[in-house]
Order: structure tokens, then sequence, then C-alpha cells
């Protein structure tokens, strides 16, 4: 009966891992870091599965005149990858390998932070990242795209390793992408993230020019 049990589960995270994917290609190979031409003050890192979360993230860099760093997971590319993402979210793992590992943040006064939603909460990659680095006095932001829903007791989680690593959570934006029929196409995600932004812009660019309060 167990046997039978966990081979349910195993089916569930199987299939779950393709719908909420709708593809199992891993975001394109690009570099890892990208400096803006000014010397900038925000910082976007970004790990995103299948381009949505890199999509809106390059909005963010645009018009804050942000740093990228994307974050590569090498556990979930590959043919068992979104099967491997499913389940470590599912169980709330916090670390997998990352690059890059560490980065030097001295140099910013705001962080943003982008991810998918895994099984209600940021994808494990995003939980590495913060593990692994020193958040001294840096301001941050989280920022998601998902399907349908995530929970707010991982938020607050996410919130709580941000701050044991010494930031300040700013805030936590995000897009809801819909599902099937009604799912919005990249133009469509695009323009509710840059609502979001207009709305955010003065806020945002405060804590940039003045840095930790
Ligand atoms: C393993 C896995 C688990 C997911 N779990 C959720 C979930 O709990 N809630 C949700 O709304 N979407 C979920 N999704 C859908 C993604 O959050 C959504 O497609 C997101 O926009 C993808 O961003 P990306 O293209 O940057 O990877 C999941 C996707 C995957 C691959």
């Amino acid at each position: 009966m167990k046997k039978m049990y966990m081979l349910f589960i195993l089916f569930v995270l199987i299939s779950t891992s393709v719908i909420f994917t709708g593809t199992t290609k891993s975001a394109e190979k690009e570099e890892f870091s990208m400096k803006s031409k000014t010397p900038a003050k925000a910082l976007v890192v970004i790990y995103s599965y299948t381009g949505n979360t890199k999509a809106v993230a390059d909005d963010i860099v645009k018009r804050f005149k942000a740093d990228t760093v994307i974050v590569k997971a090498k556990e979930y590319d590959g043919f068992m990858g979104g099967t491997k993402a499913s389940i470590n979210a599912w169980n709330e793992v916090t670390i997998t390998d990352i690059k890059p590992e560490t980065v030097d943040m001295s140099q910013y006064n705001l962080i943003f932070l982008g991810s998918p939603i895994w099984w209600f909460r940021p994808a494990v990659p995003l939980w590495s990242f913060v593990e692994k680095n020193d958040f001294k006095e840096k301001r941050v932001i989280l920022f998601n795209t998902f399907n349908s829903r995530f929970k707010s007791e991982y938020i607050d989680k996410f919130k709580k390793l941000v701050r044991e690593k010494g930031g300040q959570f700013h805030d936590h934006i995000y897009v809801r992408r819909g599902r099937w029929y009604a799912q919005l196409n990249g133009e469509e995600l695009l323009e509710k993230f840059n609502k979001i932004l207009d709305e955010k812009e003065d806020e945002y660019s405060g804590i940039i020019s003045q840095g930790h309060k």
C-alpha cells in the first residue's frame, strides 16, 4: 500500500512538472553576469527555467540601469531536470549547486531577486543564492512569475532567510500568468509587470539613489 502511495506521489510530481512548465526546455544558455554602462546601484539576480521571469527581469534592468546576475542550477537542466525541480521544491529544499555561488554586492543599494514559483514557493536556486550570500545592509525586492498561486507562508520564510543573511526585505512583486487558454502571452506578461513597475518606480528609485536607511 505504501509503495502504491509513493508511486502515486512520484507520478503527480512528474506530471505536474510537465504541466507547470508546458515545456521541459531550460532557459537558454547565456552569460552569468552583465554590467550596465554606468556604475550600477541596483542588481538583478535572476533564476528562470523557461524564460518568463527572465523577460520581466530585463525590464527591471532597463528601467533601473541595473547590473544582472543569471543564476544557473545544473541539477535542473536536462532530461530529468523538471522532475528533480518538482521533487526538490515539494520537499522544501533550499540548497542546490548554483553558479555563481557568491556575488560581491557591496556597490549596490537595492537587490532584486527573481524566480518562478515552484510548488507555491520561490524556486530552489533562489533560496540557495540567499543562503550563500551576504545581504548586510541591502534592501531586497523579491519578484516572481507563476501560473496560479503561491503561499504566503513560504514568502514569509523567504523574508526570514533574507533577514538572517543581513538584508532588509522591502517588497514582493509578481505576475500571475494564468493557465491553459487563459494564460498571458509574452507581451501581456510584460505589460502587466510594467504597470507594477510604473507604480513602484519612484519608491524604488529613491532607495537606489539613497541606499540603506
Ligand atoms: C516544478 C514546477 C513547479 C511549479 N509550481 C507552481 C506553483 O506551485 N504555482 C504556480 O502558480 N505555478 C507553478 N509553476 C509554474 C511556474 O511558476 C510558471 O510557469 C513561471 O512563470 C515560470 O517561470 P520561468 O519561465 O521564469 O521559469 C511551477 C513550475 C514548475 C516547473
